[in-house]
């Protein structure tokens, strides 16, 4: 058991912090998307101590992140030009690019994979702590393997306490989903995850990018991004995620249709269905207006986590419309889903 110290996100407690990466410590941080746990990424029993900590399978490739791109040539071996491009645009942010790796990136932390994603997240207190600590840092989303990722030091503390060194508390994150991961060592660049910068705005700059569906491999080889294994960023309650397009009227029927049951149910509620959710007697969680994609992606884990607070049965949640944002929502609340209708 190690103690963990939850460090407000001043100047003083990013230092300590970067002090402490550099030294082999766990260090989770926020950044704009989810908060990430991070570790010197060039240090390889650091880096394992990720695994350990999240209860992550070896099979499940990280994220390094870094905060300027001449740490670029330590991790990628070759950068393409559209990769180039992308980077321009989109750096820092929401947006991850799995490149073809250099040797000083050790083959523990891309799960055996001869490629390394990495990003630059685009919050100060993650760059500040990247520039201080001077290394590249690993960093998945802070949270326990399979469950809801952290959007506050809160998730992050009742998911790792006792098994990090330190968590910097920088608020809420804005985004709230996970970034964009784009393969850019295939015949075509890939989406291996839909996230906070849209597929649509990556095909502005570098033309058509092929989608990835869900993985059906053994789980004993390395996955191309195991983020799309069937379930994750699960609650603990049962959710039931709605992909049938229904009118909201027809929506709150069906959740009336459990309480009526006897069941106590919670829903990731889009604003104009509150009314009629709480009607039919459930508890809803106001993930902001249905038309504001960017809104519903910064409360769908805290939704998620709140609602698993409140000793319900079920949960509910309604597909959003794909466009933009829309596109990883639906993806993470389908893998956090029991049942999907
Ligand atoms: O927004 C984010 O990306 C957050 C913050 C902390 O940066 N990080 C995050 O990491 O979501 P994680 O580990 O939870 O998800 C990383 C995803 C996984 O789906 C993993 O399989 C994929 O990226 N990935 C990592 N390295 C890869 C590689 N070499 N090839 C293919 N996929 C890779
Ligand atoms: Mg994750």
């Amino acid at each position: 058991m190690t103690t963990t110290q939850l460090l407000p996100a001043t100047p003083a407690n990013i230092t300590a912090a970067a002090r402490l990466l550099r030294a082999g410590s766990l260090v989770a941080f926020p950044t704009e998307t989810v908060y990430g746990l991070g570790a010197d990424a060039l240090n390889p029993a650091a880096a394992a101590r990720i695994f350990s900590a999240k209860g992550r399978p070896a099979e499940d490739p990280l994220i390094v992140h870094i905060h300027t791109l001449s740490q670029l040539n330590q991790l990628a071996s070759q950068v393409s030009e559209p990769a180039l491009a992308l980077m321009e645009a989109f750096w820092p942010g929401p947006l991850t690019l799995v490149l073809p790796k250099t040797s000083q990136v050790d083959d523990a932390l891309t799960a055996g994979l001869p490629f390394v994603a990495i990003r630059m997240p685009n919050h100060p207190v993650a760059l500040q702590l990247l520039r201080q600590t001077g290394r590249p840092v690993a960093a998945p989303s802070a949270n326990l393997f399979g469950h809801t990722s952290p959007t506050s030091a809160s998730h992050v503390l009742a998911d790792l306490n006792g098994r990090i060194e330190a968590i910097l508390d920088g608020g809420e994150c804005t985004v709230g989903v996970e970034s964009t991961v784009l393969h850019m060592g295939m015949e075509q660049p890939t989406l291996l995850r839909p996230g906070g910068v849209p597929r649509e705005a990556i095909e502005q700059v570098i033309g058509p990018v092929a989608l990835r569906g869900r993985q059906h491999q053994p789980a004993h080889q390395a996955l191309p991004s195991p983020g799309l294994l069937d379930r994750h960023y699960a609650p603990h309650t049962p959710l039931t995620f709605v992909t049938t397009p229904m009118a909201p009227a027809d929506f709150a029927n069906l959740v009336a249709g459990r309480v009526q049951a006897g069941r106590k149910v919670g829903v990731l509620a889009y604003r104009g269905h509150i009314a009629m959710l709480v009607q039919a007697g459930a508890t809803p969680y106001d993930l902001g207006h249905e038309h504001d994609p960017a809104a519903v992606a910064s409360q769908i884990y805290a939704g998620l986590r709140w609602l698993d607070s409140q000793h319900l049965d079920e949960l509910f949640a309604l597909a959003i419309s794909p466009a933009g944002l829309g596109l990883a929502i639906n993806d993470r609340l389908s893998r956090a889903a029991e049942r999907v209708v």
